[in-house]
């Protein structure tokens, strides 16, 4: 297990659940993700309601519940990759005075590639691995047949999504850009390509 503390920053369809797999794989890191850990418990009824009346409509969950599954699980990480935390500059706050960040990685996508990711793409509910109809499916049919859609990968909602990252996710990339932490990496480029150059961050880093 290494003790890298690594985030991962980009919109919507950056890449960043993409290449965090596979940066916890090559670097032994837990993947701390907070879309997964509110998927996983998008029904739990709490004090601001259920994730699910949030994350259908392409919002953002209340900051007090998602600070809270976050700091849980980096007290029980010595490395790890989050992705898709922070949202908002009151969540970047939080994060800084709850860990030492060693690599900020901003994935760099355009809208129209953003939205193209987003409404092809297929996940495998069995092994959580990611795909895509045009140019990443698998090749076992048995796999192929079981793959589905999330509930928050139609056009309306991924379109307020990128409203949503735009009003509220912009600013925490300047934030780390302002700290000198950012680095930041063409996430147009191939999967493998991405992935070479965020590997190379992390090992320099
Ligand atoms: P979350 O699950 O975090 O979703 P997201 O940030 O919207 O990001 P995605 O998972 O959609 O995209 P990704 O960047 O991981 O892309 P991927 O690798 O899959 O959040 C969902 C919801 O939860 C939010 O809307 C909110 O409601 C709530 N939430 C989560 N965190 C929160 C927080 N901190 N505060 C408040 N609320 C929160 O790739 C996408 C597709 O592109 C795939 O099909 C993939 O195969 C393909 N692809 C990937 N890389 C490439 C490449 N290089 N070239 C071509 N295709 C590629």
């Amino acid at each position: 297990m290494s003790d890298k503390k690594v985030l991962l920053l980009g919109a919507p369809g950056a890449g960043k659940g993409t290449q965090s797999k596979r940066l916890a794989e090559e670097f032994s890191l837990e993947h701390v993700t907070t879309g997964d850990a509110l998927r996983a418990n998008k029904d739990m009824e709490t004090e601001y309601g259920t994730p699910r009346e949030y994350m259908d409509a392409g919002e953002l969950v209340p900051d007090g519940l998602v600070n809270e599954i976050v700091e849980e699980a980096l007290s029980n990480a010595s490395g790890f990759v989050l992705d898709g935390y922070p949202r908002n500059l009151s969540q970047a706050e939080y994060l800084d005075d709850i860990t030492d960040l060693d690599s900020v990685i901003y994935l760099d996508v355009s809208d129209d590639e953003l939205v193209r990711r987003l409404t092809g793409r297929r996940l495998d509910p069995e092994t959580g691995d990611i795909y895509h109809t045009e140019f990443d499916m698998p090749d076992d049919d048995e796999i192929a047949d079981r793959l589905v859609q999330r509930d928050d990968d139609t056009e309306d909602v991924v379109r307020e999504r990128l409203r949503v990252y735009e009003e509220n996710t912009a600013e925490v990339i300047q934030y780390y850009r302002d700290s000198d932490e950012l680095v930041e990496v063409d996430g147009e480029q191939t999967p493998d390509q991405v992935f070479e150059d965020v590997k190379s961050v992390v090992t320099d880093a």
